[in-house]
């Protein structure tokens, strides 16, 4: 989220939402007979769509291959690379599903898939809860295509996001002290979060995300409001 501009589009997704999401690309899955005997999960956000698909698909094998995502002098941005190998032996002779929760750039899959290609699997497929028409990559089972840009925020790290995003906001707003309106305001304004769509997905949760921000010491609290440490 750190590259992003201050100002874009957030869409607040609940567990049911995702997890539907999951049923979705398992059908996909099912209809085009492909029948893996693995499942690769890319960390962390493919984590949960990949257990929930082996619920779906009936498959007890799930491993798990970090991208990372350098900003360094050698490696573009949009360069990842494995950080954790997967153990000896995990996809050669296999019929693999790679999944993933999002493809924006389609880097990650994109990569993701060469590289266990390079293992000799005997077949390989791709597969996303949510594709944005910004990838490059096309995977085989897509649960959701978006046609406008937004930066999704799942409920595995809503509380990770929200801090981010609340975070920016008071960086950039003018003020210094912020009551939960001014916070909710802002989050609408630069983001587009409006307190129903947050209060639908996420009920009740903008207390717990403050009390952690000033547990981590990224806020300071006074009189019901709330200021950068
Ligand atoms: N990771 C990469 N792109 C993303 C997006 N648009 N929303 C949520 N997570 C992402």
């Amino acid at each position: 989220m750190s590259d992003l501009p201050d100002d874009f589009t957030c869409t607040i997704t609940n567990w049911e939402y995702i997890y539907g999401l999951c049923r979705d690309v398992a059908d996909e899955v099912r209809s085009a007979e492909f029948d893996p005997d693995v499942i690769v999960a890319l960390a962390r956000g493919g984590w949960f769509a990949g257990r929930c698909c082996c619920d779906f698909l009936g498959l007890d094998d799930l491993t798990s291959l970090k991208m990372e995502h350098y900003v360094g002098t050698a490696a573009k941005a949009s360069d990842p690379e494995v950080r954790y190998p997967m153990p000896e032996g995990s996809v050669e002779g296999k019929d693999v599903l790679i999944v993933d929760d999002i493809a924006d750039t389609g880097e990650s899959l994109h990569h993701a898939h060469e590289y266990v290609v390079e293992r000799d699997p005997s077949a390989v497929r791709t597969a996303t809860l949510q594709l944005l028409d910004t990838s490059e990559f096309d995977p085989d089972f897509v649960g959701e295509r978006l046609e406008e840009w937004a930066w999704i925020v799942y409920p595995w790290n809503f509380i990770e996001d929200m801090i981010d995003l609340i975070q920016g906001v008071m960086e950039r707003a003018d003020d210094k002290r912020f009551e939960r309106a001014d916070i909710r305001r802002y989050l609408a304004t630069y983001h587009d979060i409006q307190r129903i769509e947050m209060e639908i997905a996420q009920p009740d949760r903008l207390d717990e995300v403050l009390a952690e921000m000033e547990r981590r010491g990224v806020v300071e609290s006074a009189d019901g409001a709330w200021q950068l440490a």
